[in-house]
């Protein structure tokens, strides 16, 4: 055969490989609202740029007949390309395969994409549409899947890697996604348990849908196991891109710059009327964080997950930073059990990719109640409190208002390394609110006052004036300043600056025990 035969014959076997499992199962598959793993990749990545691996990988069974089936390919598409100019690696499920499901070689061929990835210092993109192991496989599939996990960790804080479920994501399955850093799921689409509907049936006899045990929903709103939630595939996928603007593409890279033309002294005089006059109204802290960032463009993670604490990624001053703000509109800001896990993850995420972490805060405590304390409050909440302690990267806080007992201590307090900690003149920062305060101190006067009412807002206006007010913690120097609110953005970005070679280092150990 002469060269030119021999790439001929190249371009025919290449050909075979873009076939998958065939018309058919991709016509299935666009019926149900989805799209085939090569048209995902392409949505994906920016055009043009995809460079496929392994394409012409195979199963090596020959049990179940599968000696006669094999599919180059073996129902995952490998490699790497572009978002926005910057290398990402990928690998793509492909569900007309074998139902996607993970043999042996599969699981090798994306080993390999997440081995390049941690080797050479960029995301992995994961496209998850699978059956799970690959049942004709036996333990064999088990392995590929334990050598996934296995990679997952080791490149957890090295790379970012994302997953998108888009399908089915059962068994164990489900712990490669859960390990990486942020997991995306489509509406009516993508589907995550550990044990399915019919299982559920069998042992505990409830009753339950796909959607209603592992739907999206469910799983940005109750579990907190999905971070984002959209309703189209290609949102879901545009939004993989948005988010990964965001990021630096390793641990040894600061993330990228993008200027703005939003002016880093620009002061908000709304922020000044922001804040309402009584101290248990609510109000919108979305609205001082998207005053505040540049261009007001602020991309929010777990949107619909333990609401009362808001996380996500803006830029200042063209530098991305994570968020933290407790939301005094949804159970006043409380910390509770579900914020504290949320916060911890995301802090450390920021603080594993050199992202500086800005604080505002607007918190009255963590929340009482008996489930709470049943539920582990006492260790999730340390989750948080030790994430914010051990970080290491700039943290610059901002005191909205209330800053109330162990919460002030958590939200990045000067305590715990805050680099720059700023309060607006509104801010209290107290070990508990007047109320509360007044009725512990003042119990015994009270329980024989004449006028219980009137004493009690008289008392509690005393204390407000002791108390609640951020200058007696400025005068310690546990404030850095109190700041005019329409010159926060400004404070913030000059802060920034200043921090930018910031050098901290904790005492060197194989690793700390977060109380997980
Ligand atoms: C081999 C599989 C498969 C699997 C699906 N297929 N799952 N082949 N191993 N795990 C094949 C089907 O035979 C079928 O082949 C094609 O994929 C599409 O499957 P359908 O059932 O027709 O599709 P659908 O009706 O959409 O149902 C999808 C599904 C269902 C819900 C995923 O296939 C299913 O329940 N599969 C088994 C899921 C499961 O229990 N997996 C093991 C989980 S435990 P043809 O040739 O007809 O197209 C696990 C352990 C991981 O994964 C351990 C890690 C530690």
């Amino acid at each position: 055969m002469s060269a030119r035969e021999k790439l001929r014959q190249l371009e025919e076997l290449r050909e075979r490989t873009l076939e998958g499992g065939g018309a058919e199962r991709l016509a299935r598959q666009h019926e149900r609202g989805k799209l085939g793993a090569r048209e995902r990749l392409d949505v994906l990545l920016d055009e043009g740029s995809f460079v496929e691996l392994d394409r012409f990988v195979e199963h090596r069974s020959v049990d179940f007949g599968l000696d006669t089936q094999r599919i180059p390919g073996d129902g995952v598409v490998t490699g790497y390309g572009r978002i926005d100019g910057r290398t990402v690696y990928v690998f793509s499920q492909d569900f007309t395969v074998f139902g996607g499901s993970l043999s042996e070689a599969h699981a090798e061929k994306i080993c390999k994409v997440v081995d390049l990835a941690t080797q050479n210092g960029a995301p992995v993109v994961g496209l998850n549409d699978s059956g799970g192991a690959r049942i004709q496989e036996g333990v064999a599939s088990l392995g590929g899947y334990a050598e996934l996990f296995l990679r997952n960790t080791l490149a957890s804080g090295v790379v970012p890697q994302l997953s998108v479920i888009l399908g089915p994501c059962a068994g164990g399955a489900v712990y490669s996604p859960a390990i990486t850093d942020f997991v995306f799921m489509v509406q009516g689409i993508s589907h995550m348990f550990v044990t399915g509907p019919n299982v559920v049936k069998t042992v505990t006899h409830e009753d339950v849908t796909f959607e209603d045990l592992g739907g999206a929903e469910v799983h940005s709103t109750r579990s907190g196991v999905a971070h984002f939630s959209h309703r189209t595939e290609i949102e879901s996928l545009q939004a993989v891109r948005r988010l990964l603007g965001f990021l630096p593409s390793n641990n040894a890279e600061d993330p990228p710059d993008r200027p703005s033309n939003d002016p880093p002294d620009r002061a908000d005089d709304e922020l000044l009327d922001l804040i309402p006059d009584l101290a248990t109204q609510p109000y919108d802290m979305h609205e001082v964080i998207r005053r505040v960032v540049d261009d007001g463009d602020f991309l929010e993670v777990h949107s619909g997950y333990a609401r009362n604490l808001i996380v996500g990624f803006a830029r200042l001053g063209g530098r991305t930073v994570g968020v933290l703000a407790n939301q005094p509109a949804v159970l006043a800001g409380v910390l509770d059990i579900d914020a504290s896990r949320k916060g911890a993850r995301f802090v450390r995420f920021c603080d594993a990719f050199n992202i500086p972490i800005v604080t505002f805060e607007d918190v009255p405590g963590f929340l009482p109640g008996v489930a709470q304390e049943h539920g582990g409050i006492i260790q999730h909440g340390a989750k948080l409190l030790y994430a914010y302690c051990e970080s290491t990267v700039p943290k610059l806080t901002v005191i909205t208002r209330k800053a109330y007992g162990g919460a002030y201590d958590v939200m990045s307090s000067k305590h715990i390394r805050g680099d720059l900690n700023f309060a607006w003149p509104t801010a209290e920062l107290a070990v508990m609110g007047p109320k509360g305060a007044v009725e512990i101190l003042y119990r015994r006067e009270l329980a024989n006052a004449d006028d219980r009412d009137a004493r009690v807002a008289e008392l509690e206006k005393d204390f407000r004036q002791k108390f609640a007010h951020p200058y007696l913690a400025a005068k310690r120097g546990f404030l850095d300043d109190v700041i005019d609110p329409r010159e926060t953005r400004a404070r913030l970005i000059s802060g920034l600056q200043i921090l930018q070679n910031k050098r901290q280092r904790n005492p060197p150990r194989k690793h700390g025990n977060i109380p997980l």
